[in-house]
């Protein structure tokens, strides 16, 4: 499905203060699942306000797929919006209807219980937890046929179990054609669906592509794991230490130049009798990744 939906170009924005997000270039296909990822306060959001013009002064270009309805772009901003005079089920359909989907009811009941909000239909939103609230207007976002659907933070405050739900029925969205933006701090989930990442750190955009190229780039590193039964002793270890870079002494984990290393560190382990559990090329995951760097520029500071 390469039919581009949404164009970004050199995309800034500022406010006042000079925060902000500056210089933001890419594209989404039909079908695309992009995670927007980056710490608290690297512009996650600004970057979704901008793209929807609720941040006006900006600058830059955003062009969006000539098959795509402008009315079917939908978003669920970070803060609730809620019709507090109508009950739940009412605050949901009445998204289902503002979008003219064919079988409204029945989409408000599904979106109803894949939310967890089932029993919760007649309540008063006054009546609701912070958590419920924010689902409701979740569901209100999710019941409308949207082309392409910007979510902030949509898993906070749901368990993890609801936030399973909802990212698996976005992903059954996106393979539909709907193209999902989704920022997120969960990114062991997030991990497991989408299918492209932009990671934002202090409002510039450092890494756009592919989840595959992302996670590649950053597991280029040549670092083994060496599972073994029992610590080290210090005579082996100042042995290893003067001639490889070993990252961690239990398990062993070292960066190796070459093949041939490795063979070299076994034959160490063997020739001192240390039993070896596995040996396993270290790849990390999203979170590991984004961990790993920020407590490595932290290190530097
Ligand atoms: N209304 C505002 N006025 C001034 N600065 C803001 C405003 N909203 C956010 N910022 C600043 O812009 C930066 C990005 O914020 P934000 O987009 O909310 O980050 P995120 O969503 O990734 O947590 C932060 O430094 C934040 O303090
Ligand atoms: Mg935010």
């Amino acid at each position: 499905m390469n039919e581009l939906t949404l164009k970004i170009e050199n995309l800034s924005y500022f406010y006042e203060n000079g925060d902000g997000i500056n210089g933001f270039n890419f594209e989404l296909n039909k079908g695309d699942f992009l995670a927007v990822i980056g710490i608290s306060g690297s512009g996650k959001t600004t970057l979704i306000n901008t793209i929807l013009g609720i941040l006006k002064k900006k600058t830059g270009n955003i062009s969006i797929g000539d098959h795509i309805d402008i009315s079917k772009i939908s978003f669920s901003p970070q803060n609730q919006a809620i019709d507090w005079y109508l009950n739940v089920f009412d605050n949901i359909y009445m998204g289902a209807l503002f979008s003219n989907v064919s079988n409204p009811k029945e989409i408000t009941n599904n979106v109803i219980e894949l939310v967890g909000l089932k029993g919760k239909e007649a309540s008063d939103p006054t009546d609701l937890s912070g958590g419920q609230l924010q689902r409701v207007q979740l569901a209100r976002q999710l019941v409308s046929e949207s082309d392409i659907l910007f979510l902030d933070e949509p898993t906070n405050g749901l368990d993890v179990i609801i936030s399973e739900q909802l990212l698996t029925h976005l992903k059954s969205l996106a393979t539909k054609g709907v193209t999902c933006i989704v920022s997120s701090h969960d990114l062991d989930v997030l991990e497991k669906f989408c299918n492209k990442v932009l990671l934002i750190e202090e409002g510039k955009q450092v890494f756009y592509g592919s989840l595959d190229d992302f996670i590649a780039s950053y597991n280029e590193e040549n670092e083994f794991i060496i599972e073994i039964y029992n610590p080290i002793e210090e005579k082996v270890k100042s042995l290893l230490q003067n001639k490889y870079n070993i990252l961690e002494w239990f398990p062993l984990v070292v960066s190796i130049e070459n093949e041939k290393q490795i063979s070299e560190i076994l034959k160490v382990l063997i020739d001192h009798d240390i039993p070896i559990q596995s040996l396993r090329k270290d790849k990390k995951t999203l979170k590991e990744i984004i961990l790993d760097d920020h407590r490595r520029k932290e290190n530097n500071v």
